[in-house]
């Protein structure tokens, strides 16, 4: 290992963020990265995120998916320049389009921000999110939105966060009012006062920003009226009561520093970026199975979080996500594949811009670089220089719906046992085989997974299949230091265990209750929600 004296790598490190939002769908997650981008000077006109989403969730069926492929995959990572940071947003879909994906992008980011509906408070996918992002401790930043419509009071949402998450809130900016009494945001630690007009969308600080030395100033009751009074008293509220801003505490992932603000109205969001680019962390060291890597490590390193297919169908070519971890990556280089023991060459890897994407000549730790290949690659693959690493922390997710094959063309037996063990190497479905039964059952976090996987059968491998249900709703991945006890749990609980694609064992139960029995009776025995790629 050599720690680079470069200086250009550590400035290239610590200019870089790279994060990803964790939302319930219709909180905001769309429009505030339309904001964001639009701060960044990403893209220039209002509602092109959007009209892409629109256009994302009219299509159910595979074959309009795939129309609309070259578009998703762009926006699966958002690059933007924001002052003198370099930012990569890395997209979590939502709504039809979630799946394992989601989750494992979570993976490869280095912080989070979370949007809550201030009307309807913390929701289930958030807190599901929030379960992944609490794996590796990541930072989160909060933002609530929709405060120009009458909603939870903001001690309340804040309540809400800290009990269903689990995590402290430490508020930066404090709304005055709501819903049609919204007059704006106030910034605790700079001292501003933020006005809000509904509609009106600037990008220039002092378009809307009041600078209050004292929050005794005057100019607050002229700008407030009898709302000044109101935000006196819950600030000094807040002084007594809220937990004060710890960097440590948010750096660890204990802590998240809060924001309000009206997305749609582009109201607050600023404030967010400005504290997001200076606090939030940039790439940081990361584990492998035999040791923690540096960024500034002069070794170039990196692994696959994200597999997409079928960018070009006539190619059956794939397009694997590589997130850097260290060095700096140059187009042309050499680098190692280890899993399969071969070089080879970056010879054509892109980039994500917001709207495009492009072939990158160099790259540093925290970008996102796509590497074309035929089925080479699996998830969890890690690249290297030289030095045989395997970065850790890439897992697959315990499954939340489960289907029976069923295939409808006989002679196709084969080629249908290929076709899942591709997709399971690519984490577009699990495989799990019953070890009593020669049957597959398929695993998603997303039911969308169970379509397109029928549907890539068909189109990339002839394959005729189709589904039955299965009585199943609950996986985990097992284990037992104790091998007798293991042989003992194997042959009396054979009805509800399978094997997965990587042939580790899964037990499979039809609901949360029959899980918890079975973890009552077999204390030696371990039941993960996770299982590390290897
Ligand atoms: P998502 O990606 O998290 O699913 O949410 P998205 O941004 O698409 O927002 C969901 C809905 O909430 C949209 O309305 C959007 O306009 C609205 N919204 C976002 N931010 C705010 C806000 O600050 N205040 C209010 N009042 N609404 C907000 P829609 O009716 O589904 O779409 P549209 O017709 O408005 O485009």
């Amino acid at each position: 290992m050599t720690v680079s004296n470069s200086s250009e790598l550590k400035r290239q490190i610590e200019r870089r963020r790279t994060f990803g939002i964790i939302s319930h769908p219709d909180a905001g997650k769309t429009t505030l990265t339309e904001k964001l981008l639009l701060f960044g000077g990403a893209i220039t006109m209002a509602g092109a995120v959007k009209s892409r989403k629109a256009s994302r969730h009219a299509t159910s069926d595979w074959m309009s998916i795939e129309q609309e492929r070259g578009i998703s995959v762009t926006s699966s990572v958002m690059k933007f320049e924001y002052r003198d940071y370099e930012i990569n947003l890395l997209d979590t879909p939502g709504h039809k389009d979630f799946s394992e994906d989601t989750y494992r992008v979570l993976t490869a980011v280095d912080s989070a921000v979370m949007v809550i509906d201030s009307v309807k408070g913390v929701e289930e996918q958030t807190r599901r999110l929030m379960e992944v992002c609490r794996m590796r401790n990541t930072p989160i930043m909060t933002f609530v939105n929709k405060l120009d419509r009458e909603g939870m009071s903001p001690l309340e949402v804040m309540s809400d966060i800290e009990e269903t998450l689990q995590i402290e809130c430490a508020p930066l900016t404090w709304p005055v009012g709501m819903g049609k009494g919204y007059k704006g945001t106030y910034d605790i630690y700079r001292k501003k006062l933020t006005l809000f007009r509904a509609g009106f969308e600037s990008l220039r600080e002092q378009d809307m920003v009041t600078e209050i030395s004292d929050l005794s100033d005057p100019r607050l009751d002229e700008l407030l009226g009898s709302q000044a009074d109101d935000l006196r008293g819950d600030v000094e509220l807040l002084e007594g009561a809220a937990n004060p801003f710890d960097l440590d505490d948010y750096l660890k992932g204990s802590q998240t520093p809060v924001f309000f603000g009206s997305a749609v109205n582009n109201f607050g969001v600023k404030e967010m970026l400005d504290s997001f680019v200076e606090i939030a962390p940039c790439p940081g060291p990361r584990k492998t199975t035999t040791r923690t890597v540096s960024p500034d490590e002069e070794e170039f390193s990196g692994f696959v979080f994200k597999i997409q297919a079928n960018m070009d169908l006539a190619h059956r070519d794939r397009l694997a996500f590589m997130r850097i971890c260290s060095g700096k990556f140059q187009r042309g280089m050499k680098v190692k594949h280890h899993r399969i023991g071969k070089d080879i060459t970056m010879s054509n890897p892109t980039i994500f811009m917001a709207q495009d994407r492009e072939l990158v000549d160099e790259a540093w730790p925290g970008d996102i670089v796509g590497i074309h290949n035929h089925g080479t690659i699996k998830i969890g693959d890690t690249f290297t220089d030289k030095e045989p690493l395997q970065y850790t922390g890439i897992p697959s997710f315990a499954p939340e719906h489960f289907r029976r094959v069923r295939l409808d063309s006989p002679m196709k037996s084969k080629q249908l046992h290929k076709g899942l063990l591709q997709l399971s190497e690519e984490g577009a479905i699990q495989v799990f085989r019953p070890i009593n039964d020669n049957i597959f059952i398929l695993g998603a976090v997303g039911v969308l997974q169970f379509d397109v996987a029928v549907a890539r059968l068909k189109a990339e491998y002839s394959v005729d299949a189709s589904y039955d249900s299965t009585p199943y709703s609950v996986a985990r991945w097992v284990r037992c230091d104790d091998l007798k006890k293991m042989a003992e749990f194997e042959k009396t609980q054979q009805n509800n265990l399978a094997k997965d694609s990587a042939d580790q064992l899964v037990y499979l139960a039809a609901n949360n209750w029959d899980l918890k029995y079975v973890e009552n009776h077999w204390p030696e025995v371990q039941f993960l929600k996770t299982c590390e790629h290897s």
